[in-house]
């Protein structure tokens, strides 16, 4: 029993000497008296085989817990001595400061507050709609017919147990939505996520972020749509040139597609812009009469809507080439975007 009396004052001991620690050497010097290769734990440990077999398992459990504590106990203090300089009560404002991690905004809500911005200064203001959208709002009511190719189950995810529920595929839907509470006139932005069954590849994820707008007066007309969508390009990428080309939507007509000249080539071709010179950014169009009426709007009104993919703005703003990269929760990325 004459050792775990030696195990206890040696407990004693070092918790009172640890209490006058001044200095690293200090610290570092009780570190080797106590638990060094020659310090007082160490010997006593290696001195197991000698003790009666019956006492040993008790006896090394006993010396490492203690070691355990002591080196809990000096770690403590080690930190204190970083924290506050060399001595306690003494400070050493030389030293440098211990790192601070402050977080960063996500790239793409950085993009996404850029977009608003732009939006807000031109009199839009922002509203959201549901992620989970019926049949009713994210297809038929947008003039998409059950044959259309967009409802083919290859690019809609549906509710399981709920045919008439899906994660909506775009944020058009909410055309729909605004229409049905808002009188006009009203001038909108609506971002949000949305929801495709796509492999994942460099330009695409099965879920991304789009952003929809959409203006309603008496007399809106394409050259105000024109006016919105250039205003925004330039602003959002500075320097660039500008070109409608005509498109299809079935909830918009007529329709386009915004492209801007590419930010890599400056116009000329590359790898980015596939050689064409132009990178397209957004669809957009006058919203069709159907809309109105598949709203309940009564009256006769005029608007324009669009729809934009942060993700590929995103891309586009960065000169970033993998969509991937926004969500692998890679620090060494997203700290770039400080
Ligand atoms: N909803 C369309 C899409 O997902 C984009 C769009 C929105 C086009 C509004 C025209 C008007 O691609």
């Amino acid at each position: 029993m004459h050792i775990k009396n030696e195990i206890s004052r040696i407990r004693k001991n070092f918790f009172e000497t640890v209490k006058n620690i001044k200095s690293v050497e200090q610290l570092l010097n009780i570190k080797s008296v106590y638990i060094g290769r020659k310090g007082k734990v160490s010997r006593l440990l290696k001195s197991i085989p000698e003790l009666p077999p019956n006492i040993r398992p008790e006896i090394g459990k006993a010396l490492n817990t203690l070691k355990t504590e002591i080196e809990a106990k000096l770690k403590e203090i080690s930190l204190k001595f970083q924290q506050h300089g060399k001595g306690a009560g003494e400070i050493d404002e030389t030293l440098p400061g211990i790192p601070f991690y402050s977080g960063t905004r996500h790239p793409l809500n950085q993009v996404l507050e850029k977009i608003a911005d732009i939006f807000f200064s031109l009199g839009f203001s922002l509203v959201e709609g549901p992620l989970i959208e019926d049949d009713w709002h994210n297809f038929e009511a947008l003039n998409i017919p059950e044959f259309h190719p967009s409802r083919d189950m290859h690019d809609t995810l549906y509710i399981e147990g709920h045919k008439n529920l899906l994660l909506r595929t775009h944020t058009s839907p909410v055309q729909i939505r605004i229409l049905e509470n808002n009188p006009p006139p009203l001038a909108v932005i609506v971002p949000g996520k949305c929801f495709r069954r796509d492999a994942v590849d460099a330009s695409h994820y099965p879920v991304f972020h789009q952003v929809e707008g959409l203006w309603v007066d008496r007399d809106v007309s394409f050259s105000d749509l024109k006016g919105v969508l250039l205003g925004f390009a330039y602003r959002m990428f500075g320097d660039v040139k500008v070109r409608m080309r005509p498109s299809f939507f079935p909830f918009t007509e007529p329709s386009c597609e915004l492209d801007i000249s590419c930010t890599v080539c400056g116009g000329k071709g590359c790898s980015t812009c596939g050689g064409q010179g132009w990178l397209e950014i957004l669809g957009a169009g006058m919203v069709h009469p159907n809309i109105f009426k598949n709203a309940g709007c009564k009256e006769k009104w005029q608007g324009f809507a669009f729809g934009m993919g942060v993700e590929r703005i995103a891309l586009i703003y960065y000169k970033l080439k993998d969509l991937r990269d926004f969500y692998n929760n890679d620090l060494r990325f997203l700290e770039q975007f400080r």
